[in-house]
Parts: structure tokens; C-alpha cells; sequence
């Protein structure tokens, strides 16, 4: 007999689960630097842009397959689409999430090393300033500790995965995303206190468009798609778990907005110490691990209590966040594992959780013992998130709006949206002209752009 399909308890459930995944390391450590990179308030408007009228109707999309077919990646394609090639676009987006959760954990282990050096008064004054900026590159690049900490990281991942759908997951989102919240907003207010910092504030506020390189476009996209989990089945796996009452439009909409906020409550967490720390918004992706620490031993050289209190708040709030985030990507190879090889969830979880690790051991010597080994000229690192926010992202993406908005009947998606033509009847046609469309079309100029430019 088969086993009933697990489901989110209500609408609460449902976004802090989604927003749970959505909002993680992509909001705090890989929006600031990002937005750094491509130059500050131009780049936001862009951003928001993408985020809504491309990445939202992507999130619609997946969300109809999810809840169509209750089923695994690979599975609801074979479901709505049997005996096609669909199937293999199913598979292709069971192993990118894994790929991601490869070096997000390793990423994430940074976050917990910095949270018990931060529980160890390590950032309180003692040292000189050049030790503490200098950290950041030593731990990285050095052999042990990152593995520990990456071997940490994705332990605690497993044993969330381990408790299933509601147990695990629901549970754990439910308690940490509220608290994220309020632990930012700490931060933000926090950050706009230190001296210098409102130089931070206006390079968020006043766009300079001459900045905009036409690069600064596939980076908004990109930006968006890893922010919104999208293009590799993590929405499509969590909308299965989703109970057919309830409304996928507002629970999408809740979702972006809640990640949406939280990447410019974020900004504005990071850049006015940025700014107030003297360091370059252009710095990359050590950018937030160089600033604080930085920050809070200033901080210390008057009240190390205070200062070890609100460093430990504040990478404790990046790692729940990367752990929400993690688990959605774990997720959908255990939702594959389960469904369609009939394993247990526990198997599932530790042979994936364990597989995905040692490949994150590569990218974490690629800092370090392995930085001599490029591929086309990058470290492991930066090849596998180039691989798959520039690439593999927007092609699921393209390839599951294309599914909902030309493969499958209208009358079908109707369905799934309106929940059979009860809620957002009028929404209707706007929302599927954005996916046949707009989305697909907008990705697509952004392909082009990458490969002509
Ligand atoms: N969105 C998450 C973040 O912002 C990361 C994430 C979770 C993700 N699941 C994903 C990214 C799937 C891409 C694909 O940190």
C-alpha cells in the first residue's frame, strides 16, 4: 500500500517552509557582495525587477508541477509528461540542487566557525586589526578547520532531513524564521550606529546607472533564481508537500516578498559596515566574513561582553538561515530517493548527505591546498556556482516555465492556480502571460547576453 504523502499543517507552514529555503546565505552573504560587485542601488532596481517579473512566475510554475503531480522532480514529469524527454529535465534538476549544497555547506561551515570564535571572545579587541582582517583568507585557505566546520554544517543539515516533512522540516522553519527576522533587524539598527556608515546608505539609495554593465543583468537574474531556490525543483518538491486548498499564488507571492525584504534588510545590515569598516564593496565573496569580524573587534575595544553577544547573534542568524536554506536542497534528492527507488528516508538522506559532502570537501581545499587546479580559470569553488547560478538555474528554469506555460494544458494550470477556479480567477491571465512569456523570453535575452558578451 502506499504510504500517504506527507503535507506542510497550514499557510504559516507553507511560507515559513518556502521562505525558509528562499532566504539563506543567497540574502547575507551572496546578495551584499553581489550587489558590491555590480555597483549598489542600480543594480537593487534591477534586481527587484528580475526578482518579480521573471523569477516570481518561475516560482508559479514550479509550484503548479509540485502540487499537479505531488510527486518528486523526476517523477512529476514522467506523471504530466509520460513517455517524453521531460523526464531527464526532472533528473537534471534532482543533481543541481546538490551540486549547490556541495559548497553552500561549505559556506555555511564559515558561519560556524565565526560562531564560536565570536562564543570565544575571539572578535573582542584583543587582537591587532590586520589579524582580524586577515582571518578570513588564513581559515579558508587553511586544511582542517573548513572541513570540520563543513562536515558540521551538513551533519546538522542530515539530521533535520532525517525528521521528514513536518517533524523537520515545518518545525525547524517555523521557530527559525521569526527569529531570523528579528536578529537582522538587531543588526541593521546596530550597523547604522557605527561612524562612517551612512556613506553605506547612500551607495544603496542613490543609483548610479552608469555602473550597469550589461553583465550587472545576468547577475540580477542569477541573483534572483538562487535567492528564489529556483530552477532546480526545491519549489517543485516543497509545493508537492502542499495541500490542494491552499492558495499557491499568495503562498509564491508571501514567499518572494518575505526574500525580497529580507535581501535589502540584509544590505542594509552588511554595507553601512562595509563602508563604516573602510573595506571595498567590491571585495567578493569574503565580503560580509571580512566586515564583521572587523566591526565587532571595534566594538570590543570598549565592551567585549556587548560585542561577543551581538557577533554570536549575528552568525548564529546566518547559519539558521543557510540551514533552512540547505535543507530544501537536500530535500529534493531524498523527495527522488524516496518516491521513485522506494528507499527509506533514511538511507536516502545519509547516502545523498555523505555524497554531497565529499564533493564539498573539494571545493574547500580549492581555497587552499587545491587553488593550483582551474577549471577554465577558476578554483572548483567559483566553477561549480558559476556553473549553476549562470547556467543550470535559468535553464530549469526556462525549461519548467516552458513546460507549465506550453507543454501543459491551460485548463490544467488554470486549475492548480485558481484551485479550480475558486481563488485568483482574475489574476489568471496575468500570471500566465508572465510565464508563457515574459519569464521565458527574459531568460533567454540573458543567455544570450552571457554568451555573446
Ligand atoms: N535560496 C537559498 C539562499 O538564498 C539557497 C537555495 C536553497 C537554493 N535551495 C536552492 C539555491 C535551490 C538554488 C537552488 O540561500
Amino acid at each position: 500500500m502506499m504510504k500517504q504523502r506527507e503535507h506542510f499543517g497550514n499557510r504559516f507552514a507553507v511560507i515559513a517552509a518556502m521562505a525558509g529555503s528562499a532566504v539563506g546565505l543567497g540574502n547575507i552573504w551572496r546578495f551584499p557582495y553581489v550587489l558590491g560587485e555590480y555597483g549598489g542601488a542600480a543594480f537593487i532596481l534591477v534586481y527587484i525587477a528580475a526578482s518579480l517579473l521573471v523569477a516570481l512566475p518561475i516560482f508559479f510554475a514550479e509550484s503548479v508541477i509540485g502540487r499537479r503531480s505531488r510527486l518528486d522532480t523526476f517523477g512529476a514529469m514522467r506523471k504530466l509528461a509520460p513517455g517524453t524527454a521531460w523526464k531527464w529535465v526532472g533528473l537534471l534538476t534532482i543533481l543541481s540542487p546538490l551540486l549547490i549544497l556541495s559548497y553552500y555547506s561549505v559556506v555555511g561551515g564559515w558561519s560556524v566557525e565565526f560562531l564560536f570564535k565570536a562564543l570565544s571572545f575571539d572578535f573582542t579587541g584583543a587582537s591587532t586589526e590586520e589579524e582580524v582582517s586577515g582571518f578570513f583568507g588564513r581559515f579558508i585557505s587553511s586544511t582542517w578547520q573548513p572541513l570540520i566546520t563543513h562536515t558540521l554544517f551538513m551533519a546538522l543539515v542530515a539530521g533535520v532531513v532525517l525528521g521528514g516533512v513536518k517533524k523537520g522540516i515545518e518545525r525547524f522553519s517555523k521557530v527559525a524564521m521569526p527569529l531570523l527576522f528579528v536578529l537582522i533587524v538587531f543588526i541593521v539598527i546596530y550597523s547604522l550606529t557605527l561612524p562612517g556608515s551612512m556613506a553605506g546608505v547612500t551607495y544603496l539609495l542613490k543609483p548610479d546607472f552608469s555602473h550597469l554593465t550589461s553583465q550587472a543583468y545576468a547577475a540580477a537574474l542569477g541573483q534572483a533564481f538562487f535567492s528564489l531556490s529556483l530552477g532546480v525543483g526545491t519549489v517543485l518538491t516543497y509545493a508537492s508537500y502542499v495541500k490542494k486548498e491552499e492558495n499557491l499564488v499568495a503562498s509564491g507571492v508571501g514567499t518572494a516578498i518575505c526574500d525580497l525584504l529580507f535581501a535589502l534588510i540584509a544590505a542594509f545590515a552588511v554595507m553601512p559596515a562595509v563602508f563604516a569598516a573602510g573595506i571595498a564593496p567590491e571585495s567578493g565573496p569574503g565580503l560580509v566574513f571580512q566586515t564583521f569580524p572587523y566591526i565587532f573587534n571595534k566594538m570590543g575595544e570598549g565592551m567585549p561582553i556587548v560585542s561577543a553577544l551581538v557577533s554570536a547573534t549575528f552568525f548564529l542568524t546566518i547559519l539558521a538561515a543557510a540551514l533552512t536554506s540547505a535543507i530544501s536542497m537536500l530535500e529534493v534528492g531524498v523527495a527522488f530517493l524516496v518516491d521513485e527507488r522506494g528507499m527509506k528516508r533514511r538511507t536516502a538522506t545519509l547516502v545523498l548527505a555523505f555524497s554531497t559532502w565529499l564533493v564539498g570537501v573539494l571545493c574547500s581545499l580549492s581555497f587552499g591546498s587545491l587553488s593550483g587546479i582551474k577549471l577554465l580559470g577558476l578554483s572548483f569553488f567559483d566553477f561549480l556556482d558559476t556553473l549553476c547560478s549562470d547556467w543550470l538555474l535559468p535553464l530549469g528554469g526556462l525549461a519548467f516555465t516552458i513546460f507549465v506555460g506550453w507543454w501543459m494544458s491551460k485548463a490544467d494550470v488554470r486549475d492548480e492556480l485558481t484551485n479550480g477556479g475558486t481563488v485568483n480567477v482574475k489574476l489568471f491571465r496575468g500570471v500566465y502571460f508572465l510565464m508563457r512569456y515574459l519569464a521565458p523570453v527574459g531568460i533567454i535575452l540573458v543567455f544570450l547576453s552571457n554568451i555573446l558578451l
